[in-house]
Formats: C-alpha cells, structure tokens, sequence
C-alpha cells in the first residue's frame, strides 16, 4: 500500500544524496517541515549543510548531482526545470545567504530591486514601488534606503534588505543560511529577531542553518544535527539540548558553553 504523506506537510527531503564525481557530500538525508514550523539544522563547517540548502533550491554547484526527493507541497524540485524553480524561488521560497554583497544587484537602488521581487511574481509595477517602501520600513530601514545602493549600506542593513527582498511574496517557506554569521555581534540579534518576526507575522515555516546552538535556541522550534553529510540527531530544540542522544551533539554542545 502507499503511504500517503500527511496533508499538514510542506517540506518534504526523501533520502537526498548529493555527489561530486565519486565523492557523496550529502548522504541520505531525510527530513519534514510542517507550514510555519521553525527547523534549524546545525553542524561543523563542511558538514552539508549549504548544499542541502542548495538542493532545495535548485542552486547547487555545476557537476553536483542530487539524488533522492525534495517535495514543497507535494510537488518534486529535484529535476524541475529552471523555469519552474525560479517560479518558487522569490514566491513560495525565500531565501538569505551569509554574504548580502552578492545577492544584490550593485547598480540597482535598494528600492528598485525589493520592487522586482514584487513586480515578477505579479504586484502592478504602480503597487510595487509604495510597497516596496512598507516593507523596508518594517524592517526598520529608514525611508531613503530605497534610494541608495548596496555599497551605501552597512551589512545588517543590507542583511535587512535580503530578508525583506526573501519575505517580500510571504514565501511558505524562509531558507536562512548563516545569515548573521558575518555581522557584528550587536546586529546579529536586531537581525534573528526581524527574521524571526518576519516569519512569525507570515506564518512561514523556516530552515535556520547555523553553526551556532544558542541561535537555534533562540529561534527554532525543531533541530537537525548534520555531521558529515548526515543527519545524526533530531528533536524538539529543548530536548536535544538538554539531552542529546548523540556524542557528537554532546561535543557541539559542550564547544558552545
Ligand atoms: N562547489 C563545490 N565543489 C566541491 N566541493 C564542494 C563545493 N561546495 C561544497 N563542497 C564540499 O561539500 C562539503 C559540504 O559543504 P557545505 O554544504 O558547504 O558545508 P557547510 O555548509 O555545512 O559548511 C564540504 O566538504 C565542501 O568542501
Ligand atoms: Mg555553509
């Protein structure tokens, strides 16, 4: 008999492998987000878990190949074409890199590109520009950040940018990768707590990536523990922390007391 996957589910990861050549990066890892579920997936640098991000996204690197399933909302992403990905990415998708710098467009003002995002997944252009403006001021950007460009901004103001850019078409699911990682330490929290309430108001689910066990305590309801391209532990954020199952989570632990 089939099993049919629970009407409640957004994200569905299904034995996702991800190789290079003859080297597996990303070993059958599996795992569900509930709508408006906040997941963090935490371990070492060069564990996987960019490229799992990645996969979801459908932006991995030329030559890497993903295996396995990756359903949002039933339909499968491994293998859509890129017209369908680039649909869902900016709409149903948001996302936020470590590195703002690159996400935006250098000769763009800031105002401009957050109206794109509306603009391509179907906001009147006359809309756009007014709500454009709403968003960045709720993230508390003052108003003539809509006339600057990128190198204008420090980078949590441009951190903040991305986040309203990733938010702006209330995406079904927010992809945060290290998102504060390369922040000074006092912007670091003024930007989980935006992210945490851009997906709260929203009711979007989250996959928070971090390296960083207090970020997850302080945002995720859920955690992953990836170790060398697997998941090695799962649970609700307080029991791993305060009984994890495995040595390893027990090490990552111990390094952040
Ligand atoms: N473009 C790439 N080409 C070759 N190997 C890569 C590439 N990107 C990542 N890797 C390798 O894949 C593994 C997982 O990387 P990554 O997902 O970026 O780790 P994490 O985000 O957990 O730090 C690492 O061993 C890394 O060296
Ligand atoms: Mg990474």
């Amino acid at each position: 008999m089939t099993e049919h996957a629970g009407a409640a589910e957004l994200l569905n990861v299904d034995g996702l492998s991800i190789a290079n050549g003859d080297v597996t990066l990303v070993d059958d890892v599996s795992f569900r987000i509930a709508p408006g579920e906040r997941v963090g997936l935490i371990g070492a640098s060069g564990s996987g878990k960019s490229l799992t991000a990645s996969a979801i996204m459908g932006l991995l690197p030329d030559g890497m190949s993903p295996s396995g399933s990756v359903t949002l909302r039933g339909r499968e992403l491994l293998g859509a074409s890129e017209r369908d990905l680039s649909r869902l990415r900016g709409k149903d998708l948001g996302m936020v890199f470590q590195e703002p710098m690159t996400a935006l467009n250098p000769a763009m003002r800031i105002g401009r590109q957050v109206a794109e995002t509306l603009t391509i997944h179907g906001t009147s252009r006359r809309r756009a520009a007014d709500r454009a403006r709403e968003l960045l001021d709720r993230v508390g950007l003052p108003e003539r950040t809509a006339g600057a460009y990128p190198h204008e901004l420090s980078g949590g103001q441009r951190q903040r940018v991305l986040l309203t850019i990733a938010l702006a078409n209330d995406p079904s699911l927010l992809i945060c990768d290290e998102p504060t990682t390369a922040l000074d330490v006092t912007v670091q929290a003024q930007v989980l707590d935006l992210i945490a309430e851009g997906v709260r108001d929203r009711g979007s689910a989250l996959l928070f990536i971090t390296h960083d066990l207090a970020v997850i305590a302080s945002v995720c309801e859920r955690v992953l523990v990836c170790r060398d391209g697997r998941i090695v532990e799962e649970g609700p954020v307080a029991d791993v922390l305060s009984a994890p199952a495995h040595d390893y989570t027990r090490r990552l632990l111990e390094a952040a007391l």
